[in-house]
């Protein structure tokens, strides 16, 4: 019979019962948000990733490798079973992972990666990408949205070289039981290495993000892939928000993936509800809007700069068009000043939009175009029409123009 298929980035994954995946959904995958130049998402981005290269580094030279452009298509052996989730984990379930089929998804966190990476030698790495997962929709809840994961492995030297005097005498390795605080075969000095420099790397992110008075907290969590785990919790407005996952990876993984004979943390955090912090954002919809309202208020080139983002109005504009002969003098900020002292904040932009010249007299005529929005209710015609009224009375008397 006739086998469906859904096509994904150029790649056809069989239509099976496990498929879930909705058009909706599909539409956003190539989106990038994380890598559109002056988008929210991006500039928080670049703000970890200067710190990741600028903390730390080799012969002056960035160590961290960043990966932002891998497919959102992942087996469910790199979501889930590479990173030792239970055959039973919640996450599996259709109700809450997004598939493909019974083999592929649409990535769950950008921890699904993380092997790969291991797999090819890398020891230090970043992994930015739009991640999936089934939700509901309201203003601090969307099925797709960004995460950034980051990798460091340590041999012993690495681990013990700039910490201890006597590095030799210590050992990632010995014959420690598993407890709540450290991995069986970790050695307590190993684990709590590793531990300190992971906690005291992402207290110092952030401080780069929300400053120096930030205050922070640690709270025991559990990951299948990392023991022991913890929580990162910001305050924020007299609230804990928490805002990243880690741990020590397991052992196991990097067994798996012939870094065995290293250790090493990981780490994964949301970027959206970071931004929405950082930057004022009430609602993580707006991360999705193309209306240049909200991206005009991005346009920063140096992503270290402070932007509170100042809510617009959803209700409809009135555009009303408005045309006469300039005289000789004309400056066209006058009459931009002209209308913001009369039309005040309803009038959202003024736009030149036609200019015409009547060679034979020697005139030209600009036709402007006023678009006035109200901030909490829909803007009437009539209403409108009686601003631009005085808008044209102040123009000729004061400008000198001619209405038409
Ligand atoms: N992948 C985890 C999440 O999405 C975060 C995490 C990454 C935790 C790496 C520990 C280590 O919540």
């Amino acid at each position: 019979g006739h086998q469906k298929t859904t096509t994904v980035l150029g790649q056809s994954y069989e239509v099976d019962p496990w498929t879930n995946v909705s058009p909706a959904i599909l539409e956003k995958i190539g989106m990038n948000l994380h890598s559109q130049k002056y988008h929210p998402i991006c500039l928080i981005r670049q703000r970890i990733q200067d710190f990741f290269y600028k903390r730390f580094t080799k012969r002056g030279n960035p160590i961290f490798s960043v990966f932002d452009n891998e497919s959102p298509v992942v087996s469910l052996k790199q979501n889930f079973d590479n990173l030792l989730v239970p055959e039973n984990h919640p996450s599996r379930n259709q109700a809450d992972s997004y598939y493909l089929n019974s083999a592929y998804m649409l990535r769950a966190h950008c921890t699904a990666h993380q092997q790969d990476f291991i797999r090819a030698g890398l020891n230090s790495f970043l992994i930015v990408g739009d991640v999936y997962r089934r939700d509901t929709v309201d203003s601090s809840h969307y099925p797709v949205f960004h995460q950034l994961d980051g990798v460091r492995l340590f041999d012993k030297h690495d681990l013990f070289e700039e910490r201890v005097s006597q590095p030799d005498a210590l050992q990632l390795f010995d014959d420690t039981k598993h407890s709540a605080l450290n991995q069986a075969g970790h050695a307590i000095e190993a684990t709590l290495a590793v531990q300190h420099d992971l906690k005291s790397t992402l207290e110092d992110m952030a401080t780069i993000l929300f400053g120096k008075d930030i205050e922070t907290q640690w709270v025991d969590a559990y990951f299948p892939f990392t023991h022991p785990s913890w929580e990162l919790e910001i305050k924020y407005q007299d609230k804990w928000l928490e805002v990243l996952g880690c741990g020590v990876i397991q052992q196991q993984i990097l067994n798996k993936s012939g870094a065995g004979s290293k250790v090493g943390w990981a780490f994964g955090m949301g970027l959206e509800r970071l931004a929405m912090k950082l930057y004022d954002i009430p609602d993580i919809r707006l991360f999705w809007s193309k209306d240049q309202r909200f991206l005009d208020q991005f346009r920063v080139d140096d992503p270290h700069s402070n932007i509170q983002f100042k809510p617009f109005s959803i209700h409809p504009p009135c555009d009303i068009d408005l045309s006469f002969w300039i005289p000789e003098m004309f400056q066209e900020n006058d009459f931009y000043d002209l209308v913001r002292s009369l039309g005040g904040n309803i009038v959202e932009k003024v736009e030149l939009i036609d200019v015409y010249t009547y060679t034979k007299l020697k005139r030209t005529s600009h036709c402007y175009r006023i678009t006035y929005r109200h901030p909490d209710r829909v803007m009437e015609k009539v209403e409108a029409d009686a601003i631009t009224k005085k808008i044209a009375a102040e123009a000729s008397t004061k400008l000198n123009v001619k209405l038409r």
